[in-house]
């Protein structure tokens, strides 16, 4: 009976698994922030994106963690550089799963901030003719989907059209939509390496108390051709993702951050709640607030799992 009256099913096709890759090869380096997260070389992201598809998951979101940085943030665009090496051999290894790629400066600055820095602050505009390079570079790898998630002012618009000059009119732009200057990424700059070096992110990132200003900033990138919309972080969001879901009829993205994760897995490690049953009921809530589809490092563990045990 409970199966049958169920009304929010968590998939494996519902989930995209995020992958860290670094250069080298035969490279798996645990991330200490995040148990079970490893940082990759790109071989091995092939080879983990195999694992991904076997198991049901149609989508991996691949982050970079370059050997070196500069003000500039050049190793974005560099297609020699791990995550453009990684859409390659992902996409030779596995065709059938979906690359997408975070489209960002911050993994690739000296200073650590998403955009073209200009006497401290973020240039908005200049910072949207790199984020174009960057887009065209994935395309010409072979990205099946560009995650910009820098929150510049238009930057979905002037990727979009960079990417159809380049006629790369199939690759789809899943937009952070609605991103908030949230305490719950900071696994995610341990692991990349992030960190800004000074000032913080709230020029760019919204206040976490706005909830009217997210769905404005949603409205804003599916009018300028978001394919998918994406809220983040996901579980103290859960209103603004159900409103978001109101307002839209694009597919809308919800990921579950770094933070979340370690949340869980430290408690649970700790004895202090079960972790299955959170790690299922954390996504299970993402997705009955309207998300259609749930970014998480869980995915690879909910896929196992569904495969084992059946339907969740
Ligand atoms: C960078 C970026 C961040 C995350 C995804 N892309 C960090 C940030 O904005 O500081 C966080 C993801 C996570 O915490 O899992 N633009």
């Amino acid at each position: 009976m409970r199966r049958l009256v169920r009304e929010t099913d968590v998939l494996p096709r519902h989930l995209i698994q995020p992958l860290f890759v670094e250069p080298g090869t035969g490279v798996r380096r645990p991330i200490p922030a995040m148990t079970g997260q490893e940082r990759i070389s790109p071989d091995v992201a092939a080879e983990e994106a195999s694992r991904c598809r076997d198991l049901g998951i149609p989508c991996v979101l691949l982050f970079g963690v370059p050997a070196t940085k500069d003000p500039a943030g050049s190793g974005a665009w560099d297609e020699r550089g791990p995550v453009h090496a990684a859409v390659r051999e992902i996409k030779k290894a596995a065709p059938d799963i979906l690359v997408a790629a975070d489209l960002c400066l911050c993994e690739y600055t000296s200073h650590g901030h998403c955009g073209v820095l200009d006497h401290g602050s973020v240039r908005n505009d200049a910072t949207l003719e790199v984020y174009e390079r960057v887009a065209e570079s994935y395309a010409r790898c072979g990205v099946d989907v560009v995650a910009p998630s820098g929150m510049m002012d238009g930057g979905v618009a002037s990727i979009r059209r960079a990417l159809d000059e380049a006629s790369a009119h199939e690759v789809a732009v899943m937009a952070y939509a609605v991103k908030y200057a949230s305490a719950f990424y900071g696994p995610f700059r341990e692991a990349a390496g992030s960190t800004p070096q000074e000032g913080d992110r709230k020029a760019y990132q919204m206040d976490p108390g706005n909830a009217r200003e997210g769905l404005r900033e949603a409205r804003l990138d599916d009018s300028e051709g978001a394919d998918i919309l994406m809220v983040k972080p996901a579980g103290p969001c859960l209103d603004v993702i159900a409103k978001v879901r109101a307002a839209t009829e694009k597919p809308l993205a919800a990921y579950q951050v770094s933070g979340e994760y370690a949340m869980i897995r430290t408690a649970g490690a700790a004895g202090l709640i079960d972790e299955r049953a959170a790690m299922w009921e954390s996504v299970r809530g993402i997705r009955r607030a309207g998300a259609d589809i749930v970014i998480t490092y869980f995915a690879r563990e909910l896929a196992k799992e569904h495969r084992s045990k059946g339907t969740h």
